[in-house]
């Protein structure tokens, strides 16, 4: 196995959005996790003058970095092919055009090597990506806020998932990066909030905190969007010390949902676990890495005694080091790879838990998260 004894080693590979990426890690009882490799090349740059993900520009650029990625992931962990024990590839959810040149990669990989292929769902990676870093014991919560997603999941093994709460409209980053297409902020819209927040007037507007106090767990942000819009229209055209309120409001606004929404799903959790003494709440995606949620969601955890676990950011935004490690987990779990997974096609759509209600609304931006 692998490159030493008892170690397992895999290479990941992630294709289903704007970042091509590939990981080589590995696993021994001994050493545990250990990323040998995590390289990821952003195509921000390429969609920036749209505003948005262009598909078709996403595929044709994971197409011509791929191949490149992969070899330097290999290099840079100084692993040679031979030395691989399994290929794992994002076979969904996300962009169609993407998530095959990844698969289809892989699956040249697997045959050429003789190695198995895992086809991994691109949430359970980022439902896993926390016991990389840290000794993070199952059941625990996920908080997913990216720009495709948001929604909070019971994770209880690899392949085993419970959702819990949904957004039932716009996801959390859409939302910011709407509100920094209104506000006239540059693309990608969430840091650059954050960024003109930090000189506004968080109470100057008072936005709506919808859904809050409601018994369900769930998140809704279109009606924060409007009333943003609302906001800004009414006192246009706006100085830079608006745009600066503006987007202190919103982001405050965010955060108090925020506190409220997650807060249900904690004491769900309470109630239904009462006998584990350290419950955790992770958070992935792109938009914890802003500071104010951030913040905002250690010190609710705080108060409800669980511990707050924020993985590194190369870590919560999208990279193929939890891909290969999900494959790890499946490995170590026993679950055999997929008989079918040479012949599996992307999934565009593909829930963590394929027994809860369908999204509402989710994905609009091709169900990246
Ligand atoms: O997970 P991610 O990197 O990519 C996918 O959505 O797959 O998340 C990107 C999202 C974008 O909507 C971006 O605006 C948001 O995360 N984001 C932020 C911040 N940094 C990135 N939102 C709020 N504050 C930030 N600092
Ligand atoms: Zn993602």
């Amino acid at each position: 196995m692998g490159a030493g004894k008892g170690e397992i080693r895999v290479l990941g590979i992630e294709t289903s959005c704007d970042e091509t990426a590939a990981a080589v890690v590995s696993w021994s009882r001994s050493t545990g996790p250990r990323i040998l490799s995590n390289v990821v090349l952003s195509q921000v740059e390429e969609h920036a003058a749209f505003g948005g993900v262009v598909p078709e520009i996403a595929a044709r650029a994971h197409v011509e970095a791929l191949d490149g990625i992969i070899e330097a992931a290999l290099a840079e962990s100084a692993t040679g092919l031979a030395e691989v024990d399994a290929i794992a590839a994002t076979a969904g959810p996300g962009l169609i055009g993407g998530l095959l040149v990844g698969l289809m990669t892989g699956k040249a990989l697997a045959a050429a090597t003789g190695r198995p292929l895992y086809a991994i769902n691109h949430l359970e990676g980022h439902a896993l990506s926390a016991r990389l870093e840290g000794d993070v014991a199952f059941p625990y919560l996920m908080l997913l806020v990216s720009g495709g997603h948001t929604q909070i999941v019971l994770v209880k093994g690899p392949g085993q998932f419970e959702r819990w709460a949904s957004t039932i409209d716009d996801a959390l980053g859409e939302a910011f990066d709407k509100t920094a297409k209104l506000l006239g902020l540059p693309y990608p819209g969430g840091p650059n909030v954050e960024r003109a927040a930090a000189n506004g007037d968080p109470h100057r507007f008072d936005l709506p905190l919808p859904l809050k106090g409601e018994a369900r767990p769930d998140f809704s942000f279109s009606g924060l969007k409007t009333a943003v819009r609302q906001a800004a229209s009414a006192i246009a055209p706006l100085s830079e010390s608006d745009v600066a309120d503006i987007a202190a409001s919103f982001q405050n606004a965010i955060v108090e949902t925020l506190k409220d929404r997650v807060g249900r799903s904690l004491e769900r959790f309470q109630a239904e676990f009462a006998d584990i003494a350290g419950p955790v709440l992770v958070v992935a995606g792109g938009v914890a890495a802003n500071s104010a949620i951030r913040s905002a969601l250690l010190e609710l955890c705080r108060g409800r005694g669980f511990t707050f676990l924020a993985p590194p950011m190369e870590l919560c935004t999208d990279n193929a080091a939890m891909i290969a490690w999900t494959a790890i987990e499946r490995i170590n779990a026993g679950i055999r790879p997929d008989a079918e997974a040479m012949a599996l096609g992307p999934r565009s759509r593909w829930p963590l838990d394929e027994r809860a209600a369908p999204l509402i609304g989710t994905g609009k931006r091709g169900a990246k998260a």
